[in-house]
């Protein structure tokens, strides 16, 4: 097994566990780790998902590219469909994900951080989509999500040098949220996965729903459902008790009801 799912409470961690060739993604990988994403997105009991990778140097560098370069076009196709699969849940799951960069994410591994909705990063992270220098293109999602994350101008310029950027710069052009010594990466990443965990499911499935619709369709068609999402939640206990516990002045306590 090269994927490994651990908890923390309600946080789930799904580690990349092939550090022999820098978690590179092959088909067993992906495979798996498209599993381990059904089931946490699919198990109540997780309310956040942090995914990382094994060992010091890297997150994931990349699909396999010894995998890779004897494929067919249908073949291409089949492969992009799962690297797809995986990112798409990461971004649409009804719970939040986080992506602890601990070292190289790299063309497919890039694409799996741009899927999570934050992206925390050691110091010695260095983040990148290569591809172009192999003869592809980013096939996981890269050519319209990273675009959406750092603008067009930087994207263009990232996809088309294939130029890797380390953690600071990664901060200042907005692809990565934070920048942590290499020790405190996970901690501080379990410390915000344990916060959002600790908020209402449904408000977060709802909020993160209404996110992912900003940079899509019109802002008219965006408010006419973010209008829908607000006025289910006011069915919800979470939100009697959120604001209960506002003017009761208490922490809340929220169930997902
Ligand atoms: N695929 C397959 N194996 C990989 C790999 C990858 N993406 N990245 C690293 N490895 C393997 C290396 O082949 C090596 O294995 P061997 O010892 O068996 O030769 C092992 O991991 C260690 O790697 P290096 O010796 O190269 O380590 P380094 O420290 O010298 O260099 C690196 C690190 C700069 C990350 C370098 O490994 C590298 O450039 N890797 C490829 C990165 C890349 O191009 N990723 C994008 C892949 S394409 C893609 O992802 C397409 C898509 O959008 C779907």
């Amino acid at each position: 097994m090269s994927i490994d799912v651990t908890r923390d409470g309600a946080v789930a961690i799904v580690t990349v566990n092939r550090p022999e060739a820098l978690n590179a993604l092959n088909l067993e990988t992906i495979q798996e780790l498209r599993s381990a994403l059904q089931a946490v997105a699919t198990d109540d009991s997780v309310r956040a998902v942090v995914l990382t990778g094994a060992g010091e140097k890297a997150f994931i560098a990349g699909a396999d590219i010894k995998y890779m370069s004897t494929l067919t076009v249908l073949e291409a196709r089949a492969w992009g469909a799962l690297g797809h699969a995986c990112a798409s849940l990461l971004e649409s799951m009804p719970k939040p994900t986080i992506a602890a960069i601990n070292g190289f994410a790299l063309g497919g591994g890039c694409e799996m951080a741009l899927g999570c909705d934050i992206r925390y990063a050691s110091t010695k992270a260095k983040l990148g989509q290569p591809e172009i220098n192999l003869g592809i293109l980013p096939g996981w999602g890269g050519s319209q999500r990273l675009p959406r994350v750092v603008g067009l101008g930087i994207a263009k310029e990232l996809i088309f040098t294939g130029r890797m950027v380390d953690a600071a710069e990664a901060a200042r052009i907005g692809l990565v949220n934070a920048v942590f010594e290499p020790e405190e990466l996970l901690p501080k990443t379990l410390e915000l996965a344990q916060q959002l965990a600790g908020k209402s499911p449904s408000a977060m499935a709802f909020a993160k729903q209404a996110t992912n619709l900003a940079l899509q369709g019109s802002v008219a068609d965006g408010l006419a459902q973010e209008a829908t999402l607000f006025a289910a939640l006011f069915a919800t206990e979470d939100q009697s008790e959120g604001m209960g516990a506002f003017i009761e002045k208490r922490p809340p306590s929220f169930t997902g009801r």
